[in-house]
């Protein structure tokens, strides 16, 4: 079904009605306003008082195809992605065969035409190394070539500096970014949750968060060194934030993302060994997550990303310590970050700058700004709209989230892309 117009929704605070032609926004108008009603009534479709917001970009998931189609698939995981208002997702290189091949990327990219025409749309992460293993750079130009809009060795960061560094040098020549998943793993060597006093009380190894920082410091020095821009993937904790704040003061080319969970929770959450709140980073404390709220409000951390990572139910009905790491996060992201909005930690305009516009424009994805002659690409959101994520509401295979079961405020209730619903839930 295509539409023309979409009655009673709300953009920028002003009620109205929104006019699409050929897959473009034609207008705005406001209900003060008088216009011809719309002859063809079957090509309107009532708004019901929804937000009108650009469809967002998610720069960092984890599809599991090829190889942990159990897991999740790209059907699935796009499917998950059109439902939670992401129109284009970056998808990262831990598969089975490891994406660093261009026939993997084309595999990738094939699957998702074929299972989703008209969006949302994948764009696949290169790994960095060959198979993810640190000890040799995969075939970028290749990559590249075949379509990769990132390189990522994301889940098993290089170690070795000289090697990274010649990395960055290669990406930066193809004019492609480099996303570091910051750790050190030799400090967060056999640890499954933070390192602290959590950890102690419930007996379970730590990570300490200068695993995280001392990377991200590393890299920092190596962008500045070679001034080329580096891409700090899922932030958590308050000496990485310390550490960003600096080097963007020296204007060093660098940006980051954190997600929804370091946002929402802290290791309070692993009490009870709750295997849904096992993530890599860890949830940290209850000041890191002040720490990143202020980050992201401030624009020191750019991007929020859900690192959407999605596990099967029996690989985390298991001790803590053998669970896998991972949050599934397509789903209920931005009910989360709305969650923010409600509490006055940001604004709505706030989610559309770290969901929407600053990914896109990192990563040289079209950027949806809601103007006349843009692509319809947006999603109307209801902010009042409560729902239980859960097998039957989640459209990712992975219903692994701490908020599995809980209620949450807010929903995405249709998404078109280029004037296509691909989600239409009115
Ligand atoms: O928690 C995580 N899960 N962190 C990562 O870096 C990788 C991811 C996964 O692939 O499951």
């Amino acid at each position: 079904m295509s539409y023309t117009h979409i009655q009673n929704v709300v953009l920028d605070s002003t009620s109205g009605s929104l006019i699409l032609h050929q897959g473009c926004l034609q207008a705005f108008i406001p209900d003060s306003d008088s216009y011809d009603t719309p002859s063809a009534r079957e090509q309107t479709l009532d708004g019901r008082c929804c937000h009108v917001l650009p469809s967002l970009t998610d720069i960092h998931v984890h599809l599991r195809e090829p190889g942990f189609e159990y897991k999740e698939d790209i059907a699935s995981g796009l499917a998950a992605a059109a439902a939670g208002g992401f129109g284009r997702v970056l998808a990262m290189a831990n598969t089975r065969p490891v994406n660093d091949q261009g026939s993997i990327t084309r595999y990738m990219l094939q699957k998702a035409h074929e299972h989703h025409p008209d969006g949302p749309f994948l764009y696949p992460v290169g790994a960095l190394t060959r198979g993810l293993k640190g000890k040799e750079l995969a075939p970028l130009a290749e990559l590249a070539e075949a379509g990769c809009r990132a390189f990522s060795n994301d889940g098993l960061p290089v170690q070795d500096n000289e090697l990274f560094r010649r990395a960055l040098e290669y990406a930066s020549d193809l004019d492609i970014i480099v996303i570091d998943h910051c750790e050190d793993s030799f400090l967060s060597a056999g640890g499954v949750m933070n390192e602290g006093r959590m950890s102690d009380y419930l007996g379970l190894k730590g990570i300490p968060h200068v695993a995280e920082s001392l990377q991200v410091s590393r890299d920092i020095l190596l962008a500045a060194y070679l001034d080329i821009p580096v891409h700090l993937a899922h932030i958590s904790c308050a000496s990485s934030v310390e550490l960003i704040y600096q080097a963007k003061q020296k204007s060093i080319p660098v940006s980051a993302e954190t997600c929804p969970h370091y946002l929402h929770w802290s290791e309070e959450l692993v009490k009870g060994y709750n295997t849904l709140a096992r993530v890599n980073p860890p949830l940290r404390t209850p000041d890191d997550v002040l720490a990143l709220r202020q980050a992201v409000r401030e624009n020191v951390v750019d991007i929020i990303a859900t690192d959407h990572a999605p596990h099967a139910d029996f690989e985390k009905e298991v001790p803590f310590a053998q669970a896998p790491n991972g949050i599934s996060g397509l789903d209920t992201a931005l009910a989360l970050c709305l969650d923010l909005v409600r509490r006055n930690v940001l604004q709505l305009q706030d989610l559309v700058r770290l969901m929407a516009t600053s990914p896109a424009r990192l990563f040289g994805l079209p950027v949806c700004t809601l103007e006349p002659g843009r692509p319809a690409d947006f999603i109307l959101v209801d902010l009042e709209h409560r729902w239980t994520p859960g097998p039957d509401t989640m459209l990712s295979k992975g219903k692994n989230t701490p908020c599995l079961g809980q209620t949450l405020q807010g929903r995405v209730m249709a998404h078109f892309l280029g004037g296509v619903p691909v989600i239409n839930r009115l």
